[in-house]
């Protein structure tokens, strides 16, 4: 066996990557076996999941791994159908391209502004060189912290039109819960009624990468 992986990219911080990690690691969770693997120095998705009440635990295992991330996802893989990696915020050093080079899927959220579109754009050199040797790669931005009642700008709408990644068609809305999920070590899934829209979108982004 053979886990499909996924990582969650981005070289600048703050933009949701550790967020839809480990939302879409529990949605995942429904689907098969799932492992998060915190590549990120910060380690926010490990205090995340150690956050949980033992109660009610984290529904994916995250392990951190500071070393050599390749070796030790093609490990994992055998015992996982998923493994979602969240990316450090950097592009200085060589984890992000090995993430790039061993996923099938990169997800990008990027937060609804054209400027920081626009701050991605070394993003797409590097996973134009990741695809030379992993040409199974599908690179997608995912639209973050989307405000709730307005549509998206007539510019980012253009600017992502123009953009060499393709983006989702579902995008993340700017929602408490999201936070309050976090604060509680808990995935939008588990929070009753309240996180029931979000963790629709969710799921409407899972649906969309299978
Ligand atoms: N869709 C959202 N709605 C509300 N808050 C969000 C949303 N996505 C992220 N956040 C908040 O924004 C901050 C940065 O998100 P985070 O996932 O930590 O980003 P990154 O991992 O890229 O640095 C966190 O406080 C997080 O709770
Ligand atoms: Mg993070």
């Amino acid at each position: 066996m053979s886990a499909r992986i996924f990582s969650i990219a981005n070289q600048k911080g703050g933009t949701g990557k550790t967020t839809l990690s480990m939302n879409f690691a529990a949605g995942l969770s429904r689907h098969g076996k799932v492992l998060v693997i915190d590549a990120d120095p910060q380690g926010s998705a490990g205090q995340w999941s150690c956050l949980s009440p033992d109660h009610r635990p984290f529904p994916v295992s995250v392990i951190s791994i500071g070393g050599n991330l390749a070796r030790e996802a093609t490990r994992f893989s055998q015992d996982y159908d998923f493994l979602v990696i969240d990316c450090p915020p950097t592009l200085e050093t060589d984890t992000m391209s090995l993430a790039m080079k061993i996923s099938d899927v990169i997800l990008i959220p990027v937060l609804p502004s054209p400027v920081d579109l626009w701050a991605s754009i070394r993003l797409t050199d590097a996973i134009e060189q990741a695809k030379i040797h992993n040409r199974k790669l599908k690179p997608y931005i995912v639209v973050n912290q989307l405000e709730p009642r307005s549509a998206l700008s007539k510019a980012m709408k253009q600017a992502l039109e123009e953009f060499d990644i393709p983006s989702l068609k579902e995008g993340i809305r700017r929602r408490a819960i999201y936070r309050n999920a976090a604060v509680e070590g808990a995935s939008v899934y588990c929070m009753g009624k309240r996180g029931e829209a979000a963790a629709q979108e969710i799921d409407e982004i899972i649906k969309e990468v299978l």
